[in-house]
């Protein structure tokens, strides 16, 4: 069987036209940065990369070494190449504008750089998350105006898991594609082209801690999959929650299933505990384009109009079925 890595499969997008040469030189940088991250996080407590950065971040949050290096990799590798007119990032409170000795493009990258850092002290699955627009046509550099358009403007959007192998999952607007780490050779394979999320599912994924904080028709919803084979939806539902967004995802693309971070009261003032940006909308479009459905409970996420670079949201995401009727839920409340 023909071999494909990331490198043929870009330059074959960017032949069908899909894919302009500056957004596969992006793709292809975050794709080695993302090697390197890898690298870092597996080289754990030999490497001294574990532990607290004692810093905080502009989420009030306190950050890992990992994630300061993991963000210091991903803004390093993407300075130079020419591609980007600027670059906002979870662990960076404004947007990062291009040093002037270097070339200007026209995409805006947004990163989740380290994307579950509750576990990394724990040897357990992370990632890094991201999500590429066009720089609106103007003058001077991007300001943060410059980033607030929806979802739906994205021309792509993917995620690294660094799991027992580390993957590569992407779309350009044409289905999502997985690409597997070679660490002999290098390169990312590509692996699994075309995945889609299976209409129907029996697995949901929550954090049930939060059960008394959640809105009514949320706990509804989890109530009745709780009541399993008794209960109204007449059959058994499993639960998983890695809490790693990447992770939870891409259980849901792999074999289906609904992942929810609603709103509560613990997160009600911030508007949802998971960031639009760099972590709701990437995953969105990967969803929607894998055959999936992806809301807040009550509107696409794709359709926001972004009114901040750290704006919260709440996330309904995974199998069409399961998500449509949470959304109903809510809309009938
Ligand atoms: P990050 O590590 O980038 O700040 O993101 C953490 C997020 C997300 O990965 C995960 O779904 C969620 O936080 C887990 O939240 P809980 O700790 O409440 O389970
Ligand atoms: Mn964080
Ligand atoms: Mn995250
Ligand atoms: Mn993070």
């Amino acid at each position: 069987m023909r071999r494909v890595t990331l490198t043929q499969f870009l330059i074959e997008q960017q032949r069908a036209g899909r894919v302009s040469a500056d957004l596969r030189l992006l793709l292809e940088v975050v794709a080695r940065a993302c090697k390197a991250i890898g690298v870092n996080v597996s080289k754990g407590a030999l490497a001294g990369v574990l532990g607290e950065a004692g810093t905080d971040n502009v989420q009030g949050e306190a950050q890992k070494k990992l994630d300061v290096i993991a963000n210091e990799i991903l803004l390093q590798a993407n300075e130079w190449g020419g591609h980007l007119a600027a670059m906002a990032s979870e662990e960076v409170e404004t947007v990062h504008q291009i040093p002037f000795d270097f070339p200007k493009g026209g995409y805006l990258l947004m990163f989740d750089p380290l994307d579950g850092s509750s576990n990394i002290d724990i040897n357990v699955t992370v990632g890094t998350i991201f999500s590429v627009l066009r720089n609106p046509e103007g003058e001077g550099d991007p300001t943060e105006e410059s980033f607030m358009q929806p979802g739906s403007e994205q021309v792509a959007a993917g995620y690294a898991i660094y799991g027992p192998s580390t993957q590569l999952v992407l779309t350009v607007g044409k289905g999502v594609h997985a690409f597997t780490l070679d660490r002999e050779m290098g390169s990312f394979v590509y692996t699994t082209p075309y995945m889609t999320v299976p209409e129907e599912t029996r697995e949901y994924a929550i954090n049930a801690s939060n059960a008394r904080h959640w809105e009514a028709p949320v706990q509804r919803y989890i109530a009745e999959l709780q009541e399993g084979k008794a209960g109204p939806r007449g059959v058994d539902f499993n639960m998983r929650w890695v809490a790693s967004m990447v992770a939870d995802v891409h259980r849901v693309l792999t074999r289906g299933g609904i992942f929810m971070y609603p709103l509560d009261e613990k997160c009600r003032a911030q508007g949802g505990k998971l960031r639009l940006m760099y972590e709701a909308n990437p995953m969105a479009m990967l969803i929607e384009q894998a055959g999936g459905a992806a809301t807040t409970g009550r509107e696409r996420i794709l359709d926001i109009k972004p009114s901040k670079l750290h704006q919260r949201v709440p996330v309904v995401l995974g199998s069409k079925s399961e998500v449509e009727r949470v959304t109903a839920y809510h809309l009938e409340a």
